[in-house]
């Protein structure tokens, strides 16, 4: 061990567990390529200002979970702690909404980082795969990407999560209920800190864990009944889309997300094996970021999920992602003259587009036939001072055990059509 230890609250991707989350990266990516989404990537970091306009100035994630800094420029700087801000940031800077064909779709897979306290499924850096529809105000697109996500979660062979949705209304209705609920909240016993959040975010306390602020909540008046007809219909399409796809969802009246940017659909994906941390993905229409960054009117919709906790809800399942071996053949050389040649010969079977691994370290033959073994290859290639004297080269089923000289001239194309 060195003096060093990765930070709290991150840990690092070794193999053979870090090839589950390739998979479940590529198994996300998969149906977001096939319906018109291009690939985006935007910088690690970005002006502290986006996220405290977009996230909001009042949600846990601006106020105590970002990684600031200042530069020697004296720029104030972000580790991004989501995507979406900078997505949105990035088409508008690249002006991608003027190109004339809207929705712009885009997804994206990478790094985000929150100064959370660590648990199970909660960590300070994690990853995460997303998609975001800019411009476009339309239910079949809201339920596009719900449709997706949850294609994406069965192809990978996860079963027991659900899909909850809500309407988190628009700028005409949310604040006439924002105002019903705030009176509501005042006549409560709350402490102080509850108190200040019923002020500035009222929605966030219908979220509160505790049970004696949840008794206090009964009879609290309800999003559902102010909404505007505009976005009950809204609502009740994507509600019906969802339905004619045979995606099951949950009605969910209480889920409000930890950013503020959103409006009408919210949803997110739970899944039940993962204890506290629950959410594998969530994500919903966010109406009204564009301007608050400074663009125009651009409605949109989109979600991320988060590969850690994915990766923890398919081990909850028992669903193994670890790849079979991908080395088809494994070289061992023995002798100095042996090792040139044989490494010749990897070179050109890798050329020819076989997984091929070769011994290396000079070591003995006992040695180099259980490295052989460990790579979980079908076929070793031994290759000593007399096969070389003979032009020939030992070609051994690892698994029969069987061996045959084949000609070393000929290598490439028998193990070539062995392996093919
Ligand atoms: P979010 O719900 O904050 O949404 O994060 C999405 C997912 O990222 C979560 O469901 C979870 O799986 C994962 N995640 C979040 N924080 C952590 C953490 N500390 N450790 C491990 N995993 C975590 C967003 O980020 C929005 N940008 C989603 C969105 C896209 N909405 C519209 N478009």
């Amino acid at each position: 061990m060195s003096t060093f230890k990765a930070p709290k609250g991150t840990y690092d991707l070794l193999p053979p567990d870090s090839a589950a989350f390739l998979a479940v990266r590529e198994a996300i990516a998969a149906p977001l390529r096939n319906s018109g989404y291009g690939y985006i990537e935007t910088p690690g970091f970005e002006n502290v200002e986006l996220f405290a306009r977009g996230v909001g100035e009042s949600t846990d994630i601006v106020t105590k979970e970002m990684y600031t800094l200042t530069t020697k420029g004296g720029d104030n700087l972000a580790l991004r702690p989501e995507g979406t801000a900078s997505v949105l940031r990035a088409a508008l800077e690249a002006n991608l909404h003027k190109a004339g064909n809207l929705p712009v779709k885009l997804w994206y897979s990478g790094s985000y980082y929150r100064y959370e306290r660590p648990q199970k499924g909660r960590y300070r850096h994690f990853s995460q795969v997303g998609a975001e529809a800019i411009g476009t105000e339309d239910p079949a697109l809201d339920a596009e990407l719900i449709i997706l996500a949850d294609q994406a979660y069965r192809s990978l062979g996860l079963r027991n999560f659900r899909i909850l949705l809500n309407s988190l209304g628009d700028k005409e209705c949310r604040p006439v209920y924002r105002e019903a609920l705030q009176g509501f909240l005042r006549d409560l016993d709350l402490d102080e800190d509850t108190r200040r959040r019923a002020e500035i975010n009222p929605l966030r306390v219908l979220d509160d864990k505790r049970a004696e602020v949840q008794k206090q909540l009964v009879g609290a008046p309800m999003l559902r009944d102010y909404l505007c007809d505009a976005c009950k219909a809204y609502h009740e399409e994507v509600r019906e889309l969802l339905t004619a796809a045979g995606v099951a969802f949950e009605d969910d009246e209480k889920l409000v997300r930890g950013l503020d940017y959103y409006t009408r659909t919210t949803f997110e994906f739970v899944h039940d094996g993962l204890g506290s941390q629950s959410a594998v993905g969530g994500g919903g229409r966010y109406d009204g970021l564009s301007e608050m960054i400074g663009g125009p009117a651009l409605p949109s919709v989109g979600w991320a999920l988060g590969v850690d906790r994915t990766v923890l809800a398919l081990e909850a399942e028992g669903v193994d992602l670890r790849l079979p071996a991908t080395t088809d053949v494994f070289a061992v050389p023995l002798g100095e003259e042996a090792r040139r040649t044989l490494f010749g010969v990897v070179t050109e079977l890798r050329r020819a587009g076989v997984a091929t691994d070769f011994s290396y370290g000079g070591k003995g033959v006992k040695a180099a036939m259980k490295a052989a073994n460990r790579s979980g290859a079908r076929f070793a290639l031994v290759l000593g001072e007399r096969d070389l004297a003979e032009g020939v080269v030992q070609l051994k089923d690892m698994a029969s055990g069987e061996q045959e000289a084949i000609p070393l001239a000929e290598a490439v194309a028998v193990v070539r059509g062995r392996v093919g």
